[in-house]
């Protein structure tokens, strides 16, 4: 039997048809989602995770509708200046990950400013994974790599699979446990070289019905696999 995973990843899929199969608007679907991660964030900690990261914005999202967009946008400043501040207290640090180009002034700023607030908090992280993209994170740690050895900071035969995660946005240890609510079974271009040996609970459940008793759930899922990483028992 495992323990608890140290590091969840979260694919928060499916609040847009939560919401339209209630004939309710698609950002109705987006607001209950964010009050699910409110209480999975509380939940994870109390579990005695250590990294939760999810999954608020994809680069390709922004193909959506601008009234999706900025429903969005709104929402998760919405969240960054009033409702995470709660979860703060809890000792929770929030971190992001993502290219910062092209989100807009206003939502910057509240990244920076509840990045800032929970610095020093120790409990647990929350990482946001917002216009982020796996591939898109995977280029960027390239071009930083080569910056560095240029610089002479880094010899090229010193560089390997461990030591890569520092050039990577966050660097965290690797994804334990995979969720994904909303009935696909695809990656969706997340935490790609993170996810390298997840274990992966996919679930039919909406994500704003993803409750505490089925997160869970996903973790009896976790604890009762058999982690080889590539060895032979
Ligand atoms: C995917 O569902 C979900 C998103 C693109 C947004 C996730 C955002 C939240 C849960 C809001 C709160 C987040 C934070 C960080 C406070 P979808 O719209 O693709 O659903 P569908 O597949 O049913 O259309």
């Amino acid at each position: 039997m495992n323990k608890i995973p140290k590091h969840v990843g979260i694919i928060m899929d499916g609040n847009g048809r939560w919401a339209t199969e209630q004939g309710l608007k698609r950002s109705a679907g987006h607001k209950e989602g964010g009050k699910t991660l409110e209480k999975l964030a509380k939940h994870a900690k109390n579990l005695g995770i250590k990294i939760l990261s999810v999954y608020a914005f994809s680069t390709d999202n922004f193909k959506r509708s601008k009234e999706e967009v900025d429903y969005l946008m709104n929402l998760l400043i919405y969240y960054f200046n009033e409702k995470l501040e709660t979860i703060c207290k809890e000792g929770i640090k929030v971190v992001f990950s993502g290219r910062r180009e092209p989100l807009r002034k206003d939502v910057l700023m509240a990244m920076d400013s509840i990045v800032k607030k929970t610095k020093d908090n120790k409990e647990c992280i929350l990482n946001i994974c917002l216009n982020y993209g796996g591939q898109e994170e995977i280029v960027d740690a390239i071009v930083k790599v080569h910056e560095d050895i240029t610089a002479g900071k880094i010899d090229k035969n010193e560089l390997n699979r461990e030591n890569f995660f520092k050039y990577l946005y966050q660097d965290l240890p690797p994804i334990d446990l995979l969720i994904r609510t909303g009935r696909e079974h695809r990656l969706s271009n997340f935490m790609l070289y993170q996810s390298y040996y997840a274990e992966i609970y996919f679930t039919d459940t909406y994500f704003p019905d993803f409750l505490e008793k089925e997160f869970d759930e996903a973790i009896d899922y976790y604890e009762n696999r058999d982690r080889r990483f590539g060895n032979v028992k």
